[in-house]
């Protein structure tokens, strides 16, 4: 048997599988077809500090392998989720990684406190900071398109919550160079990198010849996006290889539907998979990705997942 056990800066797994943000809700739906707490961690959907209703309706597009969603950070917010939710998610046994985020940097550390304060907060492994959200003191530009922004929030976040909960990044590849703000996060004290979030996009209704969702451009995810988080997370393994920035794990996300996929990620530099897409149609597939994964690196010789991250940097010359 293959040992899928992961160390993510101190964040122990049994394995390295967990769904992407805002796939999979807080978790109810998906116990419904299998045990979460066999998943290495439960990602939360992103909560903000207050309630939000989300953009307007509709929210959704379908693509070429693919689909757009518009949903605009609908949730809660912070106290309800740490009352509600995360109360749940601790009595079914997961390991929670919070996604979190703020319209500004300080709403971020607003939520990283009230979340360390919250009674089920020793459900929590790490949060993962959701840096794709208009920054409002910022004339609404995206953080996680701006070093310094990114930087901001990451080391307020840091700042804000206990030592040993490691804080995760999550960029986005919509940027002219994902090297930089990978740097930046890391420098800022970020314990690990999740990328990539979804790529902004817009399909068009040619009946109506207007925009198909009400946000007029949404995020684009599903296998279309893969090859893309496939080259982020290389440049960004590359650069630690190369010692451009200090090495951190990388948690890969975008477009996994199989183990084979799965396995193009890690073998660019990523030590955990998040599915998200592919559970829309199939609840089951994060259980499915593991042991086809598990599957996939036995058959190559594997004994270790961990063996097998990034091992496509020491294949150059075999690929050419
Ligand atoms: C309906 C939907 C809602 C999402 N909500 C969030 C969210 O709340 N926070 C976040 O960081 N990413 C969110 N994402 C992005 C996913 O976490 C993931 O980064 C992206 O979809 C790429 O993975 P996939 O191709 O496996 O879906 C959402 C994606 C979808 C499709």
């Amino acid at each position: 048997m293959i040992d899928m056990r992961v160390d993510l800066a101190g964040m122990r797994l049994p394995n390295p599988l967990m769904p992407a943000s805002g796939c999979a809700a807080n978790g109810k739906e998906l116990h419904r077809f299998f045990d979460i707490a066999e998943l290495g961690a439960f990602v939360t959907k992103t909560v903000l500090a207050d309630p939000r209703s989300g953009r307007g309706t509709p929210r959704m597009a379908e693509t070429p392998s693919g689909m757009l969603n518009s949903i605009g950070l609908q949730g809660p917010g912070i106290l309800d989720f740490t009352r509600g939710d995360l109360v749940w998610l601790k009595s079914v046994g997961a390991r929670v990684l919070v996604s979190i985020a703020g319209n500004t940097a300080g709403e971020f550390g607003d939520v990283a406190v009230a979340l360390s304060e919250s009674p089920a907060f020793d459900a929590v492994v790490g949060v993962e900071v959701n840096i794709s959200c208009p920054n409002v003191a910022n004339r609404g530009l995206v953080f996680a398109c701006d070093p310094l922004s990114s930087a901001n929030v990451v080391a307020l976040v840091r700042e804000k919550l206990p030592r040993h909960i490691p804080v995760f990044a999550k960029l986005s590849a919509d940027v002219t160079d994902i090297v930089e703000i990978a740097s930046a996060c890391v420098k800022a004290g970020a314990d690990g990198l999740t990328m990539i979030n979804t790529l902004l996009a817009m399909v068009i209704d040619t009946d109506l010849l207007r925009p198909q969702v009400a946000g007029v451009t949404g995020g684009l995810s599903g296998p279309a996006i893969r090859p893309v988080a496939v080259r982020a997370i290389w440049q960004v393994r590359a650069a630690m290889i190369e010692g451009d920035i200090a090495s951190v794990p990388i948690i890969g996300v975008g477009g996994v539907r199989t183990g084979d996929d799965a396995l193009q990620l890690v073998a660019a530099g990523a030590s955990a998979i998040q599915v998200g897409t592919a559970t829309f149609n199939d609840p089951t597939a994060l259980v499915r990705v593991k042991h086809e994964l598990a599957a996939a690196l036995q058959d190559k010789g594997f004994a270790r997942f961990s063996d097998a991250v990034g091992i496509a940097h020491t294949r150059l010359d075999k690929a050419r």
